[in-house]
């Protein structure tokens, strides 16, 4: 866990806008130097351009958090500006979504490739150099209520942050022991331009502007985004999240009835298992194998 957060840095993916310059804004004011890494460079150097007039030190970089290359690069960059690393929000994301056969292939390895796998190439990137310096570390991933609860139309944008919750749990867990923190943001709606997520769409992936965010550019789930939370508060609520060593980071507590409801559908289910007849002969489950950190390879 992280005690003292002034002077040490933070990196923060997709901190050219919204909730993730959200999060920079309130790393800085706690006195870190912050580096806004972003797929669209302006935004990025806009960003940061916005926060040292804040007093807040920054350091603007391009990446695109899909090529495990790109990551390492303006992971380097990162290191050769402030020396060291301690804190880490993998939070580029992108939404796209709608009704099952209007989603394309192309969709798919768009949010996948980003919202999963940038995750996990933040990860990989950022851990041997925090594992390194002996200082002890936080991730922030960036997940959703959409990663515990799935509204229909949005299985994409779901698959990939209930992914994002599965793997925060697991590794919050493998790497306690080396005194890294991972925590896993949760919001409901937040104030940002995710509904315009299209603008940063990589040509592999058919080019910006293709697809408009979730449901295909329904209105309605724009003025859904656009009546949520002002993202500064979400900012200031992982940073005490993160000083209090939370996992679950929360932001929309009004939300906890639609994941009681969730949580009871599921549990409904494990009482049918108990009575079932199918399962009755079954004596006792194997435990889930866990691995710890002195595992490791
Ligand atoms: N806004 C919401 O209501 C909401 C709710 C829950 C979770 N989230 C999540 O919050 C995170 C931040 O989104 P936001 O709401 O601030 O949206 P946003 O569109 O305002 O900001 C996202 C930023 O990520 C950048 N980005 C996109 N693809 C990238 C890539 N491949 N590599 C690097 N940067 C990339 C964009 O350029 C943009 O600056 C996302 O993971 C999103 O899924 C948003």
């Amino acid at each position: 866990m992280i005690e003292e957060f002034h002077g040490k840095t933070a990196f923060v993916t997709g901190g050219g806008s919204g909730i993730g310059l959200a999060m920079a804004r309130s790393f800085g004011r706690a006195g870190m130097n912050v580096v806004l890494a972003d797929i669209d460079r302006s935004a990025a150097e806009e960003a940061a351009h916005t926060l040292s007039k804040e007093q807040i030190r920054t350091h603007a970089v391009s990446c695109d958090v899909v090529d495990h290359d790109s990551l390492a690069a303006a992971a380097a960059q990162t290191l050769a500006v402030f020396g060291k690393v301690h804190v880490v929000c993998n939070n580029a994301g992108v939404a796209v979504g709608g009704e099952i056969s209007s989603v394309s292939d192309s969709d798919w390895n768009w949010i996948i490739d980003v919202n999963l796998k940038g995750v996990v190439h933040g990860m990989k990137v950022f851990l041997p150099h925090i594992r390194n310096h002996k200082e002890g570390g936080h991730f922030i991933n960036t997940a959703s209520m959409a990663g515990m609860v799935s509204p229909p139309g949005m299985e994409p944008y779901c698959a990939t942050k209930f992914a994002v919750v599965a793997m925060s749990e697991g590794w919050s867990q493998q790497l306690a022991p080396e005194n890294i923190g991972v925590s896993v943001l949760c919001p409901g709606f937040v104030r940002t331009r995710i509904h315009e997520s299209g603008r940063a769409r990589q040509k592999q992936y058919g080019g910006s502007g293709e697809v408009d965010a979730l449901g295909q550019g329904s209105s309605e789930s724009a003025q859904a985004v656009l009546s949520g939370i002002d993202p500064d508060v979400v900012g200031a609520r992982v940073l005490e999240a993160v000083r209090g060593g939370e996992l679950y980071i929360f932001t929309h507590p009004g939300m906890r009835e639609i994941l009681a409801a969730r949580f009871s559908a599921i549990m409904s289910a494990f009482d049918q298992a108990e009575r079932s007849p199918a399962l009755a002969a079954v004596k006792s489950w194997a435990p889930i194998p866990t691995v710890q950190a002195g595992d490791r390879k």
